[in-house]
């Protein structure tokens, strides 16, 4: 398993239904790692084997695992079968996968701890909506997400949070830099166990914001979608 306690931030590129076999080759040909930080790729499946990892600074990712281990399960990958193709992580619980998908608590646990298993790190995305941070609810429905879909056997060597409010993600919107900050707060200290967990933030992180939101005291790194597709871009927000 990847030491996580080695990178001072972790960044993680989530692709989602996005790329091909030339955006791949020239995404690598400019690709610039930090060695101080940890960069995580996460391709749509079928360009998990293409994508370059070098045990050091640089790891792939998939964006989903099946809940089940294995048997007549059509369509779906195991994290044993990620793990025989030497993928260090995987998203889970992805917002998008929760409303298009109909994923559940249960399901993002379930995954979790078989990825757990395999040696995996499960990168266990929550967040709340609109609606529910306009109702105040944003720590209810953290505090719901956290105690259902986070497992027993999960701890900060094993595990990530990404919190990605519903709202940020591809709309140009964030919370306050102070938001961001109180609430991987209220993460790590919804239980004992949680301090010491890498919380990332995830929602329209782009360079231009990329150095402020890493920079918080409780922020650990970040997930980004739409800016993780343009290299340059990327390149100078794991810089
Ligand atoms: P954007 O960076 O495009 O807002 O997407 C965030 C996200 O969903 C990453 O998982």
């Amino acid at each position: 398993m990847v030491n996580l306690d080695k990178y001072s931030s972790i960044f993680i590129a989530n692709w989602k239904l996005n790329g091909n076999s030339s955006f791949l080759k020239h995404y690598y040909e400019k690709l610039k790692v930090n060695s101080n930080n940890c960069t995580v790729i996460c391709s749509p499946s079928i360009y998990l084997k293409s994508l370059k990892v070098n045990n050091n600074n640089l790891f792939s990712g998939a964006q989903d695992v099946s809940s089940f281990k294995e048997g007549a399960y059509t369509g779906e990958l195991s994290a044993s079968m990620l793990k025989d193709n030497n993928i260090d992580f995987c998203l889970v619980g992805h917002s998008e996968r929760r409303q298009y998908f109909a994923e559940t608590n249960g399901n993002v646990k379930t995954k979790s701890s078989n990825l757990i298993e395999e040696n995996i790190i499960p990168i266990i995305c929550i967040g709340e909506t609109l609606e529910e941070k306009e109702k105040s609810l944003t720590e209810e429905i953290l505090s719901t997400q956290i105690k259902n879909s986070v497992p027993n056997l999960a701890n900060h060597k094993n595990a990530l949070i990404a919190y990605e409010p519903v709202w940020a993600i591809g709309t140009g919107l964030t919370p306050t830099l102070d938001e961001i900050n109180e609430v991987h707060e209220f993460i790590k200290n919804y239980d004992q166990k949680f301090i010491n967990f890498k919380v990332l933030y995830g929602g329209s992180v782009k360079s231009s914001n990329s150095k402020e939101i890493n920079d918080l005291s409780h922020v650990d790194g970040c997930l980004i979608g739409g800016a993780s597709l343009k290299v340059d871009e990327f390149n100078t927000i794991i810089s």
